[in-house]
């Protein structure tokens, strides 16, 4: 069989995606940075902020594989039609704890133009954390529009469309357990 009859893909709505990571490889990677993490926060006691929806299986499967003590949070994103230069109005929800002078590590799945990351960032400084580190399974370097650093990077990705492992199409795909990529037309 030619190797492209056997490449896997799925169908999510009207749209074909082929896989582009496979979940060992996932695991293997997330493995590596939680080692790296384990070891730059050691005697730290950091709170992890995971932004929902989109990075609750990474953060799963991340603090999973940690080997420091950790406390877990997660907040949401509300982001609605506004009338600000940007034209979305964006709101952080969810957050209780207090933060002042913690070591904060904040989880996404995917930083893309990066204005979702930027604006948490600007919102959990205003608690004054002692720090405020970047865990992002997926960046596209390509994307990014803004002068931030995201601290452990699990893939860089092209600018292609991506769904799996926390990402949605249209709020499908999220509970598979590799990362696709849109099939072009
Ligand atoms: P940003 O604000 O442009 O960095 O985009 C952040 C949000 O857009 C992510 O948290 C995702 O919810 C969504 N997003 C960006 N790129 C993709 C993608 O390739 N697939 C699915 N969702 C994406
Ligand atoms: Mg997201």
């Amino acid at each position: 069989m030619l190797p492209e009859l056997m490449m896997k893909t799925v169908t999510l709505k009207d749209k074909s995606f082929i896989l582009s990571i496979d979940a060992d490889t996932i695991q293997q990677r997330i493995a590596g940075l939680a080692a790296q993490v384990s070891e730059e926060l050691k005697g730290m006691e950091p709170i992890f902020i995971a932004v929902l929806n989109g990075s609750f299986i990474f953060a799963a499967d991340l603090v999973k594989k940690l080997s420091i003590p950790c406390e877990i949070t997660f907040v949401r994103v509300a982001s609605y039609e506004g009338t600000d230069s940007t034209g979305v109005v964006r709101n952080m929800l969810g957050l209780h704890e207090n933060i002042k002078d913690r070591n904060v590590v904040v989880i996404e799945d995917i930083v893309d133009r990066g204005d979702t990351i930027m604006f948490i960032m600007e919102e959990l400084t205003k608690h004054q954390p002692a720090s405020v580190k970047i865990a992002s399974l997926l960046f596209k370097p390509k994307a990014l529009r803004h002068d931030i650093k995201v601290d452990y990077v699990g893939f860089e990705v092209p600018n292609d469309f991506l769904v799996g492992y926390g990402l949605d199409y249209d709020g499908l795909g999220r509970n598979l357990n590799e990362i696709y990529v849109l099939k072009p037309e």
